[in-house]
């Protein structure tokens, strides 16, 4: 069972296929029953026939070794048998799959399903909602008891998008999108993944489906769409200042009038109520200051410069700065 608990992603709460916590994941976690009771049953019924021949035709003692047993060559009714048995063991496990498969992808979502754009990059998710105007990055929040509807795409190579509690996974293909749609019953925190090797940071490709009651998800849209930025301190005026200069070429901050200019990093608005920083560690200003120092050591190959050429003094403004992103 623990081999099989690797496969499916259990290890830490809230991610596992075997504890589905939506529609689609209970639906996929029926195929994994399905498919696994029949491997079952074909494992039992051949490994019976193989040990009731060794025993019943062993060698025994007293036995003629000269002597050739009789020879078969050739049973129209075993040869049937053998070919429509597992004919049918195939067509009870296609017919549920490729219906289920169609259902979460292909079809056009029903009225009232969230959209929301999720892009793959090296080595980060991008979200954008685009009924909303709304866009963040890492952490993905949902109201719960609805039909989310994910398109997906990928900025540079071929990543997957999978939350193994609520459902998945599909790949994120450069050039086209595909759909996942997902639905969380319960508030909470769903850990997700890329589950498609990216390059060297790919087992740090992580990222967190946020689910909220839809009340509260609606003040997170409010919220978002008035992001706000005040630095007050002196230290914090500093860490605009170097923030300014060094990454809003590629990091977009709503409300702090830096909102078109990045596109190339993970947007940073609403920053300070991330629970990760960059998907990877937890988010306090240790870790932060950690990232900012050397982002490498953390997800090698990632495209963001280190700043270790800045003093302790100036890390700690930007991080105090990042604070302030609300
Ligand atoms: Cu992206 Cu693995």
């Amino acid at each position: 069972m623990a081999g099989f608990g690797l496969l499916t992603g259990c290890g830490s709460p809230h991610m596992s296929a075997l504890d589905p916590k939506g529609p689609v994941g209970e639906t996929q976690l029926d195929l994994i029953n399905l498919s696994t009771g029949i491997m079952t049953l074909v494992v039992i019924v051949v490994a019976a026939i193989y040990i009731y021949v060794v025993i019943k035709y062993r060698e025994r003692p007293g036995d003629d070794k000269d002597e050739i047993p009789e020879q078969v060559a050739g049973s129209k009714k075993l040869e049937i048998l053998w070919t429509t048995v597992p004919i049918i063991l195939l067509i009870i496990l296609a017919v549920p799959t490729i219906s289920t498969t169609f259902r979460g992808t292909d079809r056009e979502p029903e009225p009232g399903t969230l959209r929301i754009n999720a892009t793959g990059y090296q080595y980060w998710f991008g979200f954008e909602y685009p009924d909303y105007q709304v866009s963040t990055a890492n952490e993905v929040h949902i109201p719960t008891g609805r039909k989310v509807e994910f398109l997906l795409a990928a900025h540079d190579v071929v990543h997957s998008f999978w939350v193994p509690s609520l459902g998945g996974k599909q790949d994120m293909n450069p050039g086209r999108t595909e759909r996942l749609i997902l639905q969380a019953d319960e508030p909470g925190l769903y850990e997700g993944e890329c589950a498609e090797l990216c390059g060297a940071s790919h087992a740090t490709m992580r990222f967190r489906v946020i689910a909220h009651p839809p009340a509260e998800f609606e003040k997170w849209i409010a919220s978002r769409k008035q992001p706000k930025s005040k630095p007050k301190t002196e230290q914090q005026k500093q860490g605009h200042k170097l923030i300014a200069q060094n990454c809003i070429g590629c990091h977009a901050i709503q409300g702090a009038g830096y909102d078109i200019l990045g596109r190339t990093g993970p947007e940073l608005t609403g920053f300070s109520h991330r629970t990760r920083v960059a998907g990877a560690l937890d988010n306090n200003r240790e870790n932060l200051k950690k990232w900012l120092v050397n982002p490498q050591k953390i997800k090698p190959g990632n495209r963001m410069p280190g700043f270790d050429h800045l003093d302790d003094k100036q890390l700690d403004a930007m991080v105090e700065y990042l604070q302030t992103l609300k």
